[in-house]
């Protein structure tokens, strides 16, 4: 959700900035710009759209060695050319990732003493206050530690003055931003990908924090500009993150790596019928599962194997519902965060909320050094590699590997189960290329509404079956816990309803099979995901049989492959999918 890069360096800027910027587009965004310095002035190009829009207004050979650029996600005002960012009030020019929650009462005090904006965005605000304070001051640091007194909310802003036409300014709150540092150069960026085409070492920033970059030199202060000292990081993955290596999109690309992305998790953490180095939640009493979306998804999953096998009594909640639910906060048990980015808003703040009141935090994240996983107690990676397609696969099985590995920890008795386990990579590699998804996606592609059914585990199976599907192709799609049908949503269904049924769990399966009946009554045509080999659908995906520990985890590729196909059919963008952001950084 937002982009920013910022570079300074001996380089021409443009193509270095537009490099970063296209590395960063996976995050979702609906206009960018970017600002540069040309013979002491500061020019400004921003068009709403596709990053292709601005390259068009481009000269990539203009003479200059320094610039902030952006990606947009609108949150104020419309996505259009005027509220796209770089923004510019007086001396400054800037860019912004986050909310500035009290930007209103700013507004107004700013109105007051006679300034106007054209754009209806909260960032020209701190844009025009920044400019106050900075003619107050004559001093850009001063001002931007007293801007950070006045603001209120998430931040990271890039920000160039006209008067300083050798320096660069960051800073940050809430909201990511890491300082890559090359030879003789410098690069500002949301995420690693934007960093790499200069540099695989960087900084990261704490909250607060500001950066003065200057030719050869990258000064951090605290906000009452004390010199913070810092050793620089290495990113040691992949360098080729962006590139579809052969697949036609990300998506696809990210399935195909699962089994390897799960395998590395088994050898990493679990050896013959011991698991090392697994977080011990055995001296907690309840754990707490938080989350968004996908992630919240996998923690339902998560319930399912923490009650079963761990014998833990487990809730999950929307992260943006655990920020403002009444709480009853017990420091006996544990609160898990589960994120792919770590930079989630409302993960974060809940994280917080658990932490201000005592309660022990675990986080299960992707990125590593995010926010949420800087910011939480206790850490367990992912480690899935940089996801880039918006849809989440990967990042949610490693996941759901890691909440179960949590779970087999506390497990004395737990060599079959990691027997079942390890045979999960080999079988999905399977299923990736065994069922001609094809299909049944041309089928599920000429309906308007789509139906998930599964009872217990096999009802969190659908939820994400569903959020996938309806996400990529936009076809509205509900996942409904199988028995709920009759009070309510079988009115619903008739023969155009698509029904995908999820029956992976035998022991409810009798339950499952007469509710798919009554649906099959209505009309309605009903593909199941099940190993059963009985005939009470109108076509199946038949998995093989496993144990019951291991079945639920065979149903999550056929959904994830039968989304894409059925997006692919209908030719939307799938790794982009529309109003969609990779990382959900505001609230
Ligand atoms: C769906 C998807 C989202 C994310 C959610 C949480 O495919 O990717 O639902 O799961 O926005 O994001 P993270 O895991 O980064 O906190």
């Amino acid at each position: 959700m937002c982009g920013i890069v910022g570079y300074l360096g001996n380089r021409k800027a443009i193509p270095i900035i537009m490099e970063g910027l296209k590395s960063l587009e996976y995050r979702g965004y609906d206009s960018s710009g970017i600002a540069y310095f040309k013979d002491h002035k500061i020019e400004v190009i921003k068009k709403e759209g596709k990053i292709q829009n601005l390259d068009a207004l481009l000269n990539y050979d203009e003479d200059t060695f320094m610039g902030i650029a952006h990606t947009r996600w609108a949150t104020h005002g419309k996505a259009n050319d005027l509220n796209a960012h770089p923004h510019t009030y007086g001396k400054i020019t800037l860019v912004h990732n986050g909310i500035i929650e009290n930007y209103e009462d700013l507004k107004k005090a700013l109105f007051a003493k006679g300034k106007h904006f054209e754009s209806e965005t909260d960032t020209i605000v701190v844009a025009c206050l920044l400019d106050e304070l900075y003619e107050e001051t004559r001093d850009m640091l001063k001002a931007i530690s007293l801007l950070m007194q006045k603001i209120q909310g998430s931040y990271a802003l890039a920000i160039l003055c006209k008067d300083e036409t050798d320096t660069l300014y960051a800073v940050r709150k809430d909201s990511p931003l890491i300082v890559g540092v090359g030879e003789n150069e410098t690069i500002l960026a949301s995420d690693i990908p934007a960093i790499l085409g200069v540099t695989k070492n960087y900084y990261l920033l704490n909250d607060k924090e500001i950066v003065q970059v200057k030719k050869n030199k990258v000064t951090i202060y605290d906000e009452h500009l004390n010199e913070v000292l810092k050793e620089t990081k290495t990113y040691q993955g992949d360098l080729e993150v962006s590139s579809k290596k052969g697949y036609e999109h990300f998506m696809l690309k990210e399935i195909h790596e699962e089994p390897e992305v799960l395998q590395n998790l088994l050898l990493k953490y679990t050896k013959e019928d011991k698991i090392r180095e697994v977080f011990d939640i055995t001296p907690y009493k309840n754990i707490e599962i938080v989350a968004c979306g996908s992630a919240y998804h996998a923690g339902l999953i998560g319930k399912y194997y923490l009650e079963t096998y761990a014998n833990k009594k487990t809730t999950v909640t929307y992260a943006s519902e655990y920020r403002y639910q009444k709480h009853f906060f017990d420091k006996e048990n544990l609160v898990i965060l589960i994120s792919q980015s770590g930079e989630t808003a409302d993960t974060l703040a809940a994280l917080k909320l658990a932490k201000e009141n005592g309660i022990d935090t675990l986080s299960i994240v992707n990125v590593r050094d995010s926010s949420i996983a800087r910011s939480s107690k206790y850490v367990f990676y992912t480690d899935a590699g940089i996801e880039v397609a918006v849809a989440t696969t990967k990042a949610y099985f490693a996941q759901v590997i890691a909440l179960i590995l949590l779970a087999l920890n506390t497990v004395e008795d737990r060599a079959s189960y990691l027997a079942s386990l390890r045979k999960l990579p080999s079988f999905i590699t399977k299923y990736i290329d065994s069922f001609d998804y094809e299909s049944y996606a041309k089928r599920l592609a000429t309906c308007e509404h789509i139906f998930y059914l599964g009872r217990g585990i096999d009802y969190a199976l659908a939820m994400e079956g569903s959020l996938k599907l309806k996400e990529i192709s936009y076809i509205h799609s509900e996942a409904y816990p199988s028995g709920e049908l009759k009070h309510g949503t079988i009115s619903l269904i008739d023969e155009n309803t698509g029904v995908i049924a999820v029956v992976m769990n035998e022991e409810l399966k009798e339950k499952s099979i007469s509710n798919i009946k009554e649906v099959l009554a209505r009309g309605a045509k009903v593909l199941a995901i099940t190993p059963i080999d009985e005939d009470f659908a109108s076509s199946k995906i038949l998995l093989t049989k496993e144990d019951a520990f291991l079945n639920p985890l065979l149903a999550i590729v056929p959904m994830q492959m039968l989304a894409y196909h059925v997006a692919k059919i209908k030719g939307c963008d799938i790794d982009k999918p529309r109003n969609l952001a990779k990382s959900v950084t505001v609230e």
